[in-house]
């Protein structure tokens, strides 16, 4: 069915698609309850409709949901974080999904067709192009999965040995890039909250920036510019990717 512009089903109000938006949190830990297949064709039904650049529609995806196969794509996905670690010590490394991947009973890897970067113009960027279209997608389809009462979260993967060793196991050819991986499936609530890593992010992970601090009217308000402090106290304080820790405390 074709939709016009302003021609919404009457049940998307405003107030409902907000409460959609505002709702949907990223779920790092999962219960092992199965997915029915019409849930996850549902999704990716939603996920597809993201606009991208010129149309482009880069995506495609590999639903994954043989156990031992998430086994090996979750430990290659979290392969990167050894290194990472090391190079990065004060990013909270802990709050990521990846090294949970295998316990969602179904894993999403989001593909970009490169080939379709010809559609673009070659005065711009195309893999910027590509990689915007495709964080569209993600997001439609962690909401198609809200809706649903699903749980997601968005694991990024973007080169290096993780996605050369998942492009193996799933034999994805080469002209696709594997920047995401998204797990879906039932929250863990007692995992969420048991594990102490995820704090933070309970934490700080629904809070937004203000509205009227973001929206200048007509032209930047000089006096809402964000000093260079106060946007690294922002990072400290409300990301949840930098943390202080109890061994980095002088900071
Ligand atoms: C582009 C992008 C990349 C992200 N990469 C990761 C990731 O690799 N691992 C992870 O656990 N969460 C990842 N996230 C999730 C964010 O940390 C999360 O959306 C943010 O903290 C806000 O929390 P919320 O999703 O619960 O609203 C990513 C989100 C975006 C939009």
């Amino acid at each position: 069915m074709s939709t016009q512009p302003g021609d919404h089903p009457q049940i998307l109000t405003y107030e409902g698609l907000r409460a959609l938006v505002a709702g949907r949190r990223s779920v790092r830990r999962f219960r092992p309850d199965p997915v029915s297949r019409e849930s996850i064709e549902r999704i990716l039904d939603v996920a597809r409709l993201a606009p991208s650049a010129g149309n482009s529609q880069p995506w495609e995806f590999v639903v994954v949901t043989d156990a031992a196969m998430r086994s090996r794509v979750a430990r290659a996905a979290a392969s990167l974080f050894s290194a990472g670690r090391k190079r990065d010590p004060e990013f909270n490394w802990s709050i990521s999904v990846q090294p949970f991947l295998s316990q969602a009973p179904v894993l999403i890897v989001v593909l970009g067709d490169r080939r379709v970067m010809a559609a673009y113009p070659s005065i711009l960027r195309g893999n910027i192009l590509m990689r915007q279209s495709l964080s569209n997608c993600v997001l439609a389809l962690q909401l198609a999965a809200a809706s649903l009462g699903l749980a997601t979260a968005w694991g990024t993967l973007q080169g290096g040995s993780p996605e050369s060793e998942i492009r193996d196991l799933l034999r994805i050819p080469d002209a696709f890039t594997i920047d995401h991986i998204v797990p879906v499936g039932y929250a863990d609530e007692v995992e969420c909250a048991r594990a102490a890593a995820l704090a933070p992010a309970r934490e700080r992970a629904s809070r937004r920036r203000p509205l009227d601090a973001i929206v200048h009217w007509e032209r930047y308000a000089a006096e809402k510019e964000r000093s260079d402090g106060a946007v690294e106290q922002f990072i400290w304080s409300e990301t949840v990717t930098r943390v202080r820790r109890a061994d980095s405390q002088g900071r």
